[in-house]
């Protein structure tokens, strides 16, 4: 990502990772250089904008997207103890590139589970499970990570999760919570996405989570599902396009 006179700008790697479908930096050059995306070369490279990104995987989806502007987080010096539930934790798996063999990654759907192996989670133990209907024994882990996950599940559900990664931490666990804000969706597109860079020890995962576009969730609203279900807020943070919490089991 540049930035130029105020305008952040993609380039091609980050092109990539933003379409669902297999496009290559072959096809997104090609994209520039047939003028099918506005472009702008910066350091003799090219360049789009989000809204010009948007508008191409309109196109070339069919779907309507609207990102957030793009957000680098850095997770080298993240304390997560011991052993560690992650919940949806397929995708890029980031918890379990972090953090190996203490992880138990679970989530609904076994290609994402197969695909965070891929993208370099190679040590977590990975199980499909519904996060709604855990099936450890109460006070199993230290630590319940969601990384980008709850954006993915209904608000209807999100109590019902809440309750049961309480029972599966010991006293004293704490959950860890990175998510997106969703406002309201005034722009009347499908899909809300984040372009997104991920710091971990020696290696920086550029990625894009994106769900639909069909509910609102931000921080207070987390906060107070976990004060319902029992927690205590040890830190909130709030970031410009989503917010960090840690959470402890009392
Ligand atoms: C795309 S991942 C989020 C990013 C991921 N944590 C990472 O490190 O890249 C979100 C995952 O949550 C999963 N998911 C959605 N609802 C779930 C549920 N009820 N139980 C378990 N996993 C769920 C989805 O299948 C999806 O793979």
């Amino acid at each position: 990502m540049k930035e130029v006179n105020n305008v952040k700008y993609f380039d091609i790697l980050e092109i990539v990772e933003l379409f669902s479908s297999g496009e290559t930096e072959e096809s997104i050059k090609n994209y520039f250089e047939t003028k099918k995306l506005n472009g702008k070369k910066i350091d003799g490279e090219w360049h789009a904008t989000k809204e010009d990104v948007e508008g191409l995987i309109e196109k070339v989806e069919n779907v309507s997207i609207a990102f957030t502007d793009p957000q680098e987080i850095d997770l080298r010096n993240i304390e997560l103890n011991k052993r560690i539930l992650d919940i949806g934790g397929g995708g890029e798996g980031v918890i379990g590139q972090l953090k190996g063999s203490s992880v138990v990654a679970i989530d609904l759907r076994k290609s994402e589970l197969e695909e965070s192996f891929e993208a370099g989670d190679k040590e977590s133990l990975k199980i499909i499970m519904d996060a709604k209907d855990l099936k450890f024994l109460d006070n199993t882990f230290d630590t319940v990570t969601a990384f980008f996950s709850l954006m993915y599940v209904p608000n209807n559900d999100h109590e019902q999760i809440f309750k049961e990664i309480y029972s599966v931490l010991i006293e004293n666990g704490e959950f860890i919570l990175w998510d997106l804000i969703i406002p309201k969706n005034t722009k009347k597109k499908r899909i809300y996405a984040i372009p997104i860079k991920i710091q971990i020890k020696g290696k920086k995962i550029v990625t894009g989570y994106g769900t639909r576009w069909n509910k609102e969730q931000n921080l207070e609203y987390f906060i107070d599902l976990a004060r319902k279900v029992g927690f205590k807020i040890s830190t909130q943070k709030l970031e410009e396009e989503y917010f960090f919490l840690r959470l402890k089991k009392n």
